[in-house]
């Protein structure tokens, strides 16, 4: 490979709409903080930018439905992803966001300068309006069916059932979601990025210079430029957005994705004055970290947009995850099917290495994976507590117990000693192969091996047994165990940073560096090692159902919260409406009615006069609860015998979206009998 002076590396600027969850993090941020870490740890000049996408349709239309600005959306979710990528250790340069100055004029000036190239075509076309809200409709403005696989909910960018991605006009049956209304088509004109004419370009350059890219990513860049490419437009008729900066484009922003990428450069600008140097020179290594549906943008639109302006690096590589799910289900932010990174830095305070171990252990390099509340336990107690935990704490404490925590003197080495040593360079090579191409999860599996050797050690040389009659024996043991447990500080460093640097402290020494950590001379005899305290903690069975139970909960609030009201039932005339007699009555008694699970007889007082009533409320009401109770109750019913008991009217019930039922109560205390109209 070319030899590179200095590193580049973005990470997917998540939509400030929502907070990130679980599958942002083992998709991009994640594995790109362990490779940024380890090229540190590697001494290389390195810039790792991220930001806030804070422009796109899904921004505007979170705003309206609570009713605040977009601006107000953007930095709430700016402000708690910033903070949560910080807790978690995700060791960004810079955390900027679109919304900033800096890349408002970033982009605008991209924008004008491919525009002066003549690089855009500039066309009028036919898109859909919604009269109603006199607006078009642009990306997720618009649902209808999928032309591809018939989801009745796909969006006018992408089905999210199957991925394809779409316009607008491709949607068959297409309804605002403003309005719910059919939409109608209008001439509006836009620019387009021609990608036809890049196509020749695109292939040379992906299809044969980049063919070391990863199959998922080299497969579906292929299978775009094979089905051939079309120009796509980079303006949108929105309010929402950076606008276009060019004469009659009033009204028209850029499209979210030409902006998004660009914030990369903004970005890089925001944090240094050099930034230049990350962008115009060859000698730069840009890896951009996506998840599988950002690829297209990454490796085709955003590489077109470079090319186009002529001054820019590209991407020498572009290694996507796919999809991380979440207790065998598709995560989903619309249907509150995730687990949010905020809460669970609350809720597990101090454990963010656990996660951030859980996750790239179970990272969706190759294949869609799913995270589950066992197997973070599983992780968490046979790996993290039995190995890694198992082994510093042993080492630790019998240095402590043994020698007053003085580092005791190596003495004449065994075959097994010898053996044991020479396994350290050979672990720590195979780590950074796998890290320098990117196989994270194998990376982790060979750093973990470190600690397994080192508890092997132990288990096999058993010091505890030969304190008594072989001190020297034992001293020889303990110091090859902490010359283990100080390279296990170096090479757990990217994956884990928060217990390599507790592991720095138990030992009391400064960062060692990647090429010194597979010696075993690191910590030399008579050096004072701090008592340690425990590394991990197990997590019990209590907190995986309570975070499983979480998880339902969440996501049946949600479907309420969402339901939608049934459909209006057809007219009827006042004259039947006044027909039925609904009255105000208050209940004197209740029972259950015996063998059944959701009856119960009541006696009202109707003001016309008391009578028994069975309700299929059990299930909501406990009967002892609803005495004195004053409910709406349709008194000319035509009574009906319900398991033997004559019922003389009917409750009327208000029925949530999940089927719970609720009384119909006046807002007052009201006389018995009188009349609801
Ligand atoms: O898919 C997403 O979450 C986008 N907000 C990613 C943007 S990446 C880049 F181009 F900014
Ligand atoms: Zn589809």
């Amino acid at each position: 490979m070319k030899d590179y002076k200095r590193y580049l590396i973005t990470a997917a600027l998540p939509y400030a709409n929502g907070p990130v969850h679980l599958g942002h993090l083992a998709g991009v941020y994640v594995p790109a903080d362990i490779y940024v870490r380890y090229l540190r740890q590697r001494g290389r000049d390195v810039a790792f930018v991220c930001g806030s996408d804070e422009h796109g349709v899904p921004i505007t239309i979170k705003a309206k439905k609570e009713g605040v600005s977009s601006q107000d959306i953007v930095d709430r979710y700016h402000k708690i992803n910033k903070k949560a990528f910080t807790d978690l250790g995700i060791s960004f340069d810079i955390y900027s966001r679109t919304t900033s100055p800096t890349h408002r004029e970033t982009a605008s000036e991209f924008f004008k300068l491919l525009y002066e190239k003549g690089e855009f075509i500039e066309k009028t076309t036919k898109q859909y309006f919604d009269t109603g809200a006199n607006q078009f409709l642009a990306d997720r403005y618009i649902t209808g069916t999928c032309p591809k696989c018939h989801n009745e909910e796909a969006y006018g960018d992408q089905c999210e059932s199957c991925g394809t991605s779409l316009n607008p006009t491709d949607l068959i049956n297409p309804k605002s979601r403003l309005s719910g209304n059919a939409p109608e088509l209008r001439d509006t004109k836009h620019w387009f990025l021609p990608l036809d004419k890049y196509e020749p370009w695109l292939k040379e350059w992906i299809l044969e210079e980049n063919k070391h890219w990863k199959p998922n990513v080299y497969g579906q860049c292929k299978s775009w430029i094979d089905a051939g490419l079309q120009p796509r437009a980079v303006s949108r008729d929105l309010d929402w957005g950076i606008p276009v900066p060019v004469e009659g484009a009033e009204g028209k922003v850029l499209y979210v994705w030409f902006d998004a990428p660009i914030g990369y450069i903004s970005a890089t600008k925001e944090l240094t004055p050099d930034w230049e140097k990350y962008w115009k020179d060859d000698a730069t290594r840009m890896i951009h970290f996506i998840g599988k549906d950002n690829i297209v943008f990454h490796c085709i639109i955003f590489p077109t947009m470079l090319k186009a302006d002529g001054s820019y690096i590209l991407p020498e590589n572009v290694p996507a995850n796919e999809f991380l799910n979440l207790e065998g289900d598709k995560i989903s932010t619309s249907k509150n099917w995730a687990v949010w990174l905020h809460e669970y830095l609350e809720e597990f305070p101090g454990k963010q290495d656990v996660l951030r171990y859980v996750l790239c252990a179970n990272s969706p390099e190759a294949k869609d994976n799913d995270f589950t509340w066992k197997d973070y336990q599983t992780r968490n107690n046979n790996e993290l507590v039995a190995v890694l935990g198992n082994f510093v704490n042993r080492a630790l404490v019998l240095t402590h117990k043994y020698f007053d925590g003085k580092v005791p003197e190596a003495g004449d080495l065994t075959d097994f000693d010898k053996d044991i040593i020479a396994q350290m360079p050979k672990i720590k090579d195979k780590v950074e192969a796998s890290l320098e191409n990117f196989r994270l999860r194998e990376a982790l599996a060979f750093a973990m091996e470190l600690a397994r050797l080192g508890n092997k050690y132990l288990a096999e040389s058993e010091p505890w047994k030969l304190i008594k009659t072989d001190e020297a024996r034992v001293k020889t043991i303990l110091n090859i165990s902490l010359q283990i447990t100080a390279n296990l500080s170096t090479v757990i460093e990217a994956f884990l940073p928060d217990t390599a640097k507790k592991l720095r402290e138990f030992l009391n020494i400064n960062v060692i560096s990647w090429e010194d950590a597979a010696q075993a001379n690191n910590v030399a005899a008579g050096h004072q090692t701090n008592k340690p305290s425990l590394l991990f903690e197990k997590v019990e069975d209590s907190q995986v159902e309570f975070q499983v139970e979480k998880l339902h909960k969440a996501k049946a609030a949600n479907e309420a919260a969402n339901a939608e009201a049934e459909p209006q039932k057809p007219n009827v005339s006042f004259d039947d409406f006044t027909k039925m007699d609904i009255r105000i009555g208050t209940i004197l008694e209740a029972k259950k009615v015996a063998k059944t699970k959701k009856l119960l007889q009541l006696k009202i007082d109707t003001g016309i006069d008391t009578r028994t009533v069975v309700s299929g409320i059990a299930e909501y009401y406990e009967p002892e609860k609803i005495i004195g109770k004053q409910v709406s109750i349709l008194v000319n019913l035509e009574t009906r015998k319900i398991r033997g008991i004559e019922s003389q009217g009917m409750i009327l019930m208000a029925e949530d979206a999940d089927g719970t039922l609720r009384f119909v109560e006046p807002s007052e205390n009201t006389k018995e009998g009188s009349q609801v109209s």
